[in-house]
């Protein structure tokens, strides 16, 4: 199976590869990344002699580069690569606008010439917008983002069902809750707590923190990913989430108490503009038809998470000083070239 996965030097991109490189053996992985700040190429440089995986850089938006990328025939697609941070599509849309929706519909139409390729578009649960209080959302529910980053990823979701019915695109569309786990960028909340916490430094947490949120551990997402590139029907759509929403403010004060670190590290900062009081999605439909559930509860991939963190301190290190930024050049020029040509 030859696979190509958008966006897969940042958190989740980089966390699957490794699930596919793991999980089977069979397989051909072409990872296509622009190297946006998000995209760090140390989060994949233990893998770079495997024979099964190629590094290519380059950006969603350029079609030229990705017809001579897709001239090397692929079976399954997995588009992860986005800007992703909501505050950053606060600060500025237009990134968002172009990665995000132009990005993505210069990609599907590489993909829609590309003969009996499946579109595994990663999508996120923020384009249902926030919950009632004891509701949730299924996938017929109405869309209704309320931030830049969740408006243009759900305007992306409308273009792949629309080059699915327009094109005849096999897509599957899979709407995930917050991921945590290795890898993730310390910008996010869950590495921001354990970055700051292990320095002593204070927490922000917006407003009074009561946000609720359904935290997924990335490894747990992996394989829904990888049970849908197998399992799931042309133009499907499923929530995935683990179904134990907590507020923020639980999440920070229960890592704080597997560090030993004091309470009053804790920062109430000001809210963000339209921040979304709860998400929650029902995910019965991919356990029922795809046979999905997760396997660690979130107390086990909280720990997991912070011993890795604690593993790979220069990582976090590298990723907070801005060093991490120059590894690509310094490692991987000669491979992308070789792909290339
Ligand atoms: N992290 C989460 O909790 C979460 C939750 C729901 C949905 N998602 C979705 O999952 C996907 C992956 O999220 P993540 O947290 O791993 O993101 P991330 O920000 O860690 O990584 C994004 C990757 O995309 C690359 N990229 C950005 N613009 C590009 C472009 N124009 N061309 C090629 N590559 C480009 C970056 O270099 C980076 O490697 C995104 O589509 C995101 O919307 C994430």
């Amino acid at each position: 199976m030859k696979i190509l996965i958008t966006g897969g030097a940042g958190f989740i991109g980089s966390n699957f590869i490794r699930y596919l490189l793991a999980s089977r053996k069979d397989i051909q992985l072409v990872n296509f990344d622009k190297f946006t700040y998000a995209g760090n190429a140390e989060n994949l440089a233990d893998l770079s002699k495997d024979p099964r995986y190629a590094l290519v850089r380059g950006d969603i938006c350029d079609a030229p580069a990705l017809k001579s990328l897709f001239a090397a025939g692929f079976d399954v697609l997995v588009h992860f690569a986005a800007e992703t941070h909501v505050d950053r599509s606060i600060e500025n849309v237009s990134p968002f606008l172009q990665t995000n929706i132009l990005g993505t519909q210069c990609l599907l139409e590489s993909a829609r010439r590309a003969p009996k390729l499946r579109f595994i578009h990663i999508s996120t649960d923020e384009v249902y917008g926030s919950a009632p209080a004891g509701g949730t959302f299924t996938e017929v529910s109405a869309l209704d983002p309320q931030s830049p980053y969740a408006a243009s990823k759900a305007a992306a979701e409308h273009f792949v069902r629309a080059y699915g019915n327009t094109y005849g695109l096999d897509f599957v569309i899979l709407r995930c809750t917050n991921n945590y786990g290795p890898y993730q960028f310390p910008e996010k909340f869950i590495p921001l707590i354990l970055a700051n916490a292990g320095d002593n430094k204070s927490i922000p947490v917006y407003g009074d923190g009561m946000q609720e949120r359904d935290w997924l551990f990335v490894e747990d997402f992996c394989s829904a990913i990888s049970l849908a590139m197998d399992k799931a029907r042309p133009g499907s759509l499923y929530n995935v989430s683990a179904g134990s929403p907590q507020p923020n403010l639980h999440i920070v004060r229960a890592i704080l108490q597997i560090l030993g670190k004091p309470d009053f590290l804790i920062q109430h900062v000001q809210d963000r503009p339209g921040h979304d009081r709860r998400y929650a999605i029902d995910s019965s439909k991919i356990r029922t038809e795809l046979g999905w559930g997760p396997s660690f509860t979130f107390e086990e991939g909280l720990r997991k998470t912070i011993a890795w963190y604690q593993e790979n301190r220069e990582w976090l290190d590298h990723a907070r000083s801005g060093e991490y930024s120059s590894y690509y050049d310094r490692h991987y020029t000669y491979r992308s070239e070789t792909f290339r040509t």
